[in-house]
């Protein structure tokens, strides 16, 4: 949580140097802020209703710009809303999405399995400089819409390459700001009105001149994570059997605007969001463990949350996929994933360290890359968590394998057996699961010989896959059939 230091800030100013300019819009912020402002700036203030410590107000900008003054440079501010109702409507929305039962499940292991390794490091990296390079990407900004323009037209170029015409890449057009919100759409075969989400903004900000957050850390990371994980799921073919879309909000640093105003309208066309996981800050390395799970009870699901953590202790407790994790708080509407629990909503927000020990350099001129050490390795644990979220919870519609990644391991049925010879891959430390077409784990072997067998007795005849892993953890999948 973030001291704040707005009574001191703000009894310092005078009011009538505010007085000139009357750009007025709704917001809610935390009632106690709301108080401060209305006796300090009466005249640029109106409280419209309050409830449970958040009031509704109506504001001008230059007296929201009051709410940022911190010592920290972010902390408690408040939320932009569109209009009068939905400002009003936000406070008294009940927080519906801790209500909903979590029916999901983790079984999808040969997908995973298959694409744990990919995420890089060098890709990643790569991304968050040109992110980076554009200077700022404050939503006002010439660059700053223009970066929002490029990012969609990389993600469709990507879809384009890997030939998948069934992928969309859309613009949200927003009112209040030129900069566009970006969303991909990988359409679900089976369910696909049923939706799983990750996002992260892809502006950058400041609170003082506005010109000059390069924003490598906040939130290039999240992008850069994000169009990692899209790089690997169109290496591997994916095709979902929900509907997954991946989005890049626009004007976050001003009030989760971007963010807000695709939430609110997909509440208000009803849209079966499964859930939603925010990237927002990946590559800094702060904490002794290497994820912190945002928990504040009234803006993240902790059903959602201890479901992350369900991952992360599947597929990642041993070995080359190590990810260590720990519980943290924000305190406040720290971003995205609350625009989405105010619309009732699952969401979660798998940050890069624990609350203090992160980036000490966002909103500043020193948000690089470089001081980050010119390194994306902490990113590509959120890229894995976010591979493994989205295959679990979109579920594939088509088991891939990578059959000739694995030119000397060979694989034969007889009389319901698998037979196997190792070839290359160093033996006795390997593991064998097989699998059915649906991804289902149903047989698994460890501690393999070179050559060997593994019985199928009790098998039904059709399709399945045997996933070798060798002793660093990469696998390798080869499809079988019992006839
Ligand atoms: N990435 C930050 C949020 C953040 C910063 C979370 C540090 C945890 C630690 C985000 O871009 C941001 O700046 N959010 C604002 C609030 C938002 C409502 C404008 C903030 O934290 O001040
Ligand atoms: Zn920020």
């Amino acid at each position: 949580m973030k001291k704040f230091y707005l009574l001191l800030l703000v009894s310092t100013m005078a009011v009538s140097a505010y007085a000139q300019n009357s750009d007025w819009f709704y917001a809610t912020t935390d009632s106690q802020s709301a108080q401060t402002l209305k006796s300090e700036f009466p005249e640029q203030i109106q409280i419209l209703e309050t409830k449970n410590s958040v009031s509704a107000v109506y504001m001008t900008k230059e007296v929201s710009v009051k709410l940022k003054e911190n010592g920290n440079l972010h902390g408690p501010g408040y939320i932009f809303r569109k209009d009068k109702n939905s400002a009003i409507g936000a406070i008294n929305k009940v927080n519906e999405s801790n209500m909903k039962i979590l029916d999901f499940t983790i079984d999808q292991d040969a997908y995973v399995n298959q694409v744990i390794g990919q995420p890089d490091a060098t890709n990643i990296g790569n991304t968050i400089v040109t992110l980076q390079n554009y200077g700022t990407r404050f939503n006002t900004k010439p660059t700053g819409v223009q970066a929002s323009y490029d990012i969609k037209s990389w993600w469709q170029g990507m879809a384009d390459d890997a030939g998948r015409g069934d992928i969309t890449v859309e613009a949200f057009n927003h009112g209040f700001t030129d900069q566009i919100s970006v969303i991909l759409t990988i359409p679900g075969s089976e369910f696909p009105d049923e939706y799983v989400i990750i996002g992260g903004h892809l502006d950058s900000g400041d609170y003082w001149i506005q010109n000059y957050a390069p924003g490598a850390d906040d939130n290039g990371s999240g992008i850069a994570t994000l169009t990692e994980i899209l790089r690997v799921l169109l290496a591997n073919d994916f095709h979902p059997k929900r509907t997954v879309q991946i989005m890049g909000y626009a004007a976050e640093e001003i009030g989760l605007y971007g963010s807000a105003d695709i939430a609110e309208s997909y509440a208000n066309a009803n849209k079966d969001v499964k859930s939603v996981v925010q990237f927002d800050m990946t590559n800094y390395n702060g904490s002794a463990f290497d994820i912190a799970i945002i928990a504040d009870g009234a803006y993240t699901s902790g059903v959602l949350n201890l479901y992350l953590i369900d991952l992360l202790e599947h597929y990642n407790s041993s070995g080359e996929h190590q990810i260590t994790y720990d519980f943290s708080y924000c305190g406040y509407a720290c971003s995205d994933h609350v625009s989405w629990t105010e619309n009732g909503y699952m969401a979660s927000f798998p940050f890069e360290a624990a609350m203090g020990e992160d980036n000490p350099n966002i909103h500043t001129t020193n948000d690089t890359y470089e001081a980050m050490g010119s390194t994306a390795v902490h990113s590509v644990k959120f890229a894995k968590l976010g591979l493994e979220y989205l295959i679990e919870t979109a579920k594939v519609a088509n088991m891939g394998t990578n059959d000739t990644d694995a030119p000397n391991l060979m694989i034969a049925v007889k009389d319901r057996n698998l037979i196997y010879d190792l070839g290359n891959l160093t033996p006795y430390t390997n593991s064998v699961v097989v699998f059915d077409a649906a991804g289902k784990k149903l047989i698994q072997k460890d501690k393999l010989d070179v050559k060997g067998s593994v019985s199928l007795q009790g098998l039904p005849n059709g399709f399945y896959i045997a996933v070798f892993k060798d002793k660093d953890g990469k696998a390798y999948s080869k499809k079988f059939l019992i006839k």
